[in-house]
């Protein structure tokens, strides 16, 4: 075949792709809805009245209008976590780095393109507290077909938080250095559970009805603004298939860590004797001496039919024995189990790097009103902030969900112990590292990353502990225009939203 008729083949080949690709459209009106958990009726900024806000359900390749109706007095941005943005960072929504924000009465349409990504992300103000309130799943499933056997159904676990406290307050209180404030219980889909009550009545829980013999994908994502969870179901195990919309070689493992941020995707077969399971998510927190708030978890159900014989309506759920809250090593262990399904198309890992950088995260402490010395540790004249490459930093026993905006990041090692680069550079697996787009660095450890800096724009790269990127935890890569008309990025829409009108 001559040339050009190899090109003419290939152009009528996209055309035939481009024709089965579909758009997705949504409104979403941000408004305050008032709730009442615990007893408390509170005020919460929700999406179209839900919380967790409705579930964008997309097929790879699709594009993808929301509209954004703001009518909270807040000022609004929504990100859409994990989506990589390609020449489109436009849309990025963190407020003052790539758009001014949507204000109170105004609207704007975020237009997204979703291309080669499958799997489990999600979608989130970027306004600091707020996206306690303002979260909701974004489903990519395949075009063709999942590397693994079609689950019978497919049912999103979001992990979030219930606070009693005006989440606009907490978000003031956490820049202004105080930090005391903690989430009233933790929430499956937006429900506390069975282990929560208003006077004796107990709070509703997620129930999830499962037929024997029937295989289940949970897409499970950490919306919470505190806390890594341990998530376990009595009597079954998962099979992980996919992290943050990148497959996974499987693996099965009877408990699941998922740190804010992240997400995994788990195939749970209801292969146990009809009755009734617990789902228990416990959030993770550093041992002591590291400020201890109180235990946060939530219970759902797993529920078989029960009848004809089979099972015991009156017998109490079967639960989960957790492992202890505090044992990083179910974090660490879950996330050094993970590696990439290498499929064709999948991206090659770069063998070496063009840039390296080091990046200590660290505690730290800065005065108020721009003073340059004050009274530090426990002082008012004083307040705490989280460091990237600050020398004047403390030690910090915290892990880090490092979220970096536009990219997959591939997580060629992690360590418990101090990096050492002759050491641990011979330890890098450049064969199958698993694709991140946030990276759970280790408490009083470190992970080694490399990403492919091809999408010029400018991306935030942030520690997803709200409090932490609240007191400093963040930074910005700049990812300038490369040499062709493919790698310039274009102008910003029309109508993006102005800081001062
Ligand atoms: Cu999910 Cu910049 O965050
Ligand atoms: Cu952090």
């Amino acid at each position: 075949m001559a040339p050009s008729n190899l090109c003419m083949a290939i152009v009528a080949l996209a055309a035939v792709t481009a024709a089965a690709v579909g758009e997705v459209e949504h409104t979403f009106v941000v408004s305050e809805v008032k709730m009442t958990h615990l007893c408390n009726e509170t005020l919460v900024t929700v999406v179209n009245g839900q919380l967790p806000g409705p579930a964008i359900e997309v097929t790879e390749g699709d594009s993808v209008a929301v509209h954004v109706v703001n009518k909270s007095p807040h000022n609004i941005t929504i990100h859409w976590h994990g989506l990589k943005q390609r020449l489109n960072c436009w849309a990025d929504g963190v407020p003052m780095i790539t758009q001014c924000p949507i204000r109170p009465g105004h609207n704007f349409t975020y237009h997204l393109n979703v291309t080669g990504q499958e799997g489990t992300l999600w979608w989130h103000a970027h306004v600091s507290c707020l996206r306690a309130g303002l979260h909701g799943a974004f489903i990519i499933r395949p075009r063709h077909a999942y590397p693994f056997p079609k689950p019978d159904k497919e049912i999103p676990i979001v992990i979030g938080e219930w606070w009693s406290i005006n989440l606009a307050q907490l978000g003031k209180n956490m820049e202004d250095g105080y930090y005391d404030d903690t989430s009233s219980a933790t929430t499956i889909n937006g429900k506390l559970g069975d282990l929560y009550n208003c006077s004796g009545v107990v709070e509703d829980g997620l129930v999830l009805d499962v037929e024997p013999g029937k295989t289940y994908l949970l897409r499970i994502l950490n919306a919470a603004l505190y806390s890594e969870y341990y998530m376990k179901i009595a009597g079954h195990e998962f099979t992980v298939v996919g992290a943050d919309a990148n497959y996974v070689r499987p693996f099965t493992t009877d408990v699941v860590a998922v740190g804010p941020g992240e997400t995994v995707d788990a195939l749970v077969v209801a292969s146990a004797l009809p009755g009734k399971y617990y789902v228990v998510a416990v959030g993770g927190q550093a041992p002591k001496p590291d400020i201890q708030i109180p235990a946060t978890l939530s219970r759902a159900t797993v529920r078989y039919a029960i009848g004809a014989g089979n099972g015991d309506e009156a017998a109490p759920p079967v639960a989960p024995e957790m492992p202890d809250q505090h044992d990083f090593m179910v974090s660490f262990n879950f996330h050094g189990n993970l590696t990439s399904l290498n499929r064709t198309g999948s991206p090659p890992v770069p063998a070496t790097a063009d840039e390296s950088l080091f990046v200590v995260l660290r505690m730290g402490s800065i005065c108020r009103q721009g003073r340059l010395s004050c009274k530090r540790s426990g002082s008012k004249e004083s307040i705490i902030v989280e460091t990237m490459n600050n020398n004047a930093a403390m030690m910090d026993t915290d892990n880090h969900p490092m979220h970096l905006h536009g990219h997959d990041m591939f997580v060629l090692a992690q360590g418990h112990d101090n990096y050492d680069a002759v050491r641990d550079v011979a330890r890098y697996n450049l064969v199958d590292p698993p694709l991140r787009n946030t990276v759970l660095v280790p408490r009083l450890g470190w992970a080694a990353v490399r990403f492919v800096a091809d999408n010029p724009g400018v991306w935030y790269m942030h520690c997803h502990y709200e409090l932490h990127v609240s007191i400093g935890m963040a930074a910005v890569f700049i990812i300038e225009d490369g040499p062709t008309l493919e790698s310039v990025l274009p102008s910003p829409p029309v109508d993006f939203p102005k800081c001062n009108q």
